[in-house]
């Protein structure tokens, strides 16, 4: 199936009654529909197997020893998801384990997108987690290097750091934007944005969104205007 479509609906809810509605009205604006820990602990493979219109983003962030995380890898691919993420910080050989639990599937694989630096840590959070050197921006490219080296297919990252990314590790690497607001909409808890357009022209493969499609009267409708802002 092909991933054509920029747009990425991240349906967060742990109620899969509530999520099956949220694709069925998004899904003929959408590359792929996320689902994330929350929605994946409460309901699992169940809950997922009922999730369907678009390819499915599974959203774990997994991050353990090699061996887990291949496992854990391999326990989803008869989910067929086309995305799934891992923690950069895992390592070398933990993101070598997951691309080839991964190519197991062949070619219908998933991605494997690696998360760098949570867009929740500042400077000071790094410092106190021991990463002193250098600061933040230092550390997503550090990661995102390390990542694709290993094998990862892309990069899960913010609005602010997709151009530098893109200059730095090239066209082929996959960028995967979250923290994305339409024009006029509530920010939330995403502090530093941008919008859907602006992201795309910043070098974003896909766009992820949640709360402003979910949270809109209209989900359908306002996936249909985000997803027309960046054709
Ligand atoms: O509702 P909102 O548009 O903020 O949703 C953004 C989605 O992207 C959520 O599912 C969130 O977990 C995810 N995400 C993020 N920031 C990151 C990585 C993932 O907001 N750095």
């Amino acid at each position: 199936m092909p991933l054509d479509k920029k747009l990425i609906v991240a349906l967060d809810t742990v109620d899969a009654d509530r999520a099956r509605l949220w694709a069925d009205a998004v899904s003929p604006h959408a590359g792929l529909l996320k689902l994330g820990l929350e929605f994946f602990l409460a309901n699992g493979a169940p809950g997922f197997a009922r999730i369907s219109g678009a390819p499915i983003f599974l959203d774990l962030k997994l991050h353990d020893i090699p061996n887990t995380v291949a496992g854990g890898v391999r326990a989803v691919l008869n989910l067929r998801p086309k995305m799934l993420t891992i923690h950069a910080s895992g390592g070398a050989a933990m993101i070598q384990a997951a691309h080839q639990a991964a190519a197991s599937a062949g070619a219908d694989r998933p991605m494997i997108l690696a998360v760098t630096v949570l867009t929740s840590l500042d400077r000071q959070d790094l410092e106190a987690i021991g990463v002193g050197a250098g600061n933040v921006a230092e550390q997503v490219l550090r990661l995102g290097r390390l990542a694709i080296e290993a094998g990862a297919d892309g990069l899960v990252c913010s609005p602010l750091e997709v151009a530098m990314l893109r200059q730095a590790l090239g066209p082929a690497v996959k960028l995967v934007v979250p923290g994305i607001r339409p024009e006029g909409s509530a920010t939330g808890d995403q502090a530093r944005t941008m919008t859907p357009a602006q992201a795309v022209a910043a070098g974003a493969d896909w766009i992820v969104v949640g709360r402003p499609i979910t949270g809109a009267p209209d989900p359908g409708a306002a996936a249909s205007n985000i997803a027309a802002s960046i054709q």
